[in-house]
């Protein structure tokens, strides 16, 4: 039996904290349920950490069916919240209903997430109206990176800062379950989540939100380069892997690998019955 959005917020208002991770296949999603997280996001992230993009704006609604299909079968008991990619919701109340509904019904998703404040209230409420659990996504918003001009902390100013206090209380009105708050200061995170009564959860934006959401790859060091500011190397798998991996070809290489350990060999009266029959094919044909 999965967790649901009324045991996120069971634990919002226990103030028992919420650690959440992103996950896009069944082995990321085994992973990230091993750890006992409560909620897994499949993000459209998967762009540029799994597909090789450099934003998340080429993800198609397509591959995040197909991934989140994938976390589905890798996981049990978690909450598994698909993201709305790039322009699938921003065109229109039914167009996001629909595709909305795709995460939900082909992909297995138990709510979507979606970017931005004010602009998107109606299509929230739209789509939780239908029984779509929606979270919400403020700060940082990187579908619309070109708009914010780069991947910079969001709600340094006054006005900015109470917007975002603006679209949280707008977000939870229209019925969103949780709000995702992106790379923000820590004070301006404090200031929502005191301002709501639904659970934060931060990325970037300090140890005063309901919970916190990383990407999994960044976590265990599976990107290319610097892991970014708001993350922590808990394990440089990349590393091992890549001693790991030049281990086998140095084995390979030398014939060590595949030992006997890893191969296959015939009983041995068929062995004797073998090469009899095939050297005495040679000798006849000689
Ligand atoms: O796509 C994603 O992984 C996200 C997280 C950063 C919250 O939206």
């Amino acid at each position: 039996m999965r967790i649901r959005i009324n045991k996120i917020q069971e634990m919002k208002d226990s103030g028992e904290r919420i650690p959440c991770l992103t996950a896009y296949d069944s082995p990321t999603a085994m992973l990230a349920e091993s750890s006992g997280v409560p909620l897994i996001l499949v993000g459209d992230s998967v762009g540029n950490v799994v597909l090789g993009y450099e934003s998340t704006i080429p993800v198609t609604l397509e591959d995040i069916i197909h991934h989140t299909r994938s976390v589905i079968r890798g996981s049990s008991k978690a909450l598994v919240v698909s993201d709305m990619p790039f322009l699938t919701y921003q065109a229109g109340v039914d167009d996001a209903v629909r595709n909305a509904g795709r995460l939900i019904q082909e992909g297995g998703a138990q709510a979507v997430k979606l970017e931005g404040g004010l602009p998107v209230i109606p299509i929230v409420e739209r789509i939780v109206d239908v029984g779509m659990p929606v979270m919400g996504h403020l700060g940082l918003t990187p579908q619309s990176v070109n708009q914010l001009g780069g991947y910079r902390v969001q709600g340094r100013t006054l006005k900015e800062a109470a917007e975002l206090v603006a679209n949280a209380r707008a977000l939870e009105q229209a019925g969103a379950f949780g709000i995702v708050l992106e790379t923000i200061p820590s004070e301006v995170a404090d200031l929502v989540t005191k301002s709501v009564s639904i659970p934060t959860i931060g990325i970037g934006a300090g140890v005063g939100c309901s919970g916190e959401i990383q990407i999994i790859h960044e976590l265990l060091g599976l990107v290319d380069g610097r892991i970014r500011k708001h993350a922590k190397l808990y394990a440089d798998i990349k590393l091992q892997s890549e001693i790991a991996l030049s281990q086998y070809v140095a084995d390979v290489q030398k014939g060590i690998f595949p030992g006997l350990e890893q191969s296959f060999f015939l009983e041995p009266d068929l062995l004797e019955a073998l090469s009899e029959t095939l050297l005495g094919e040679k000798e006849d044909n000689s």
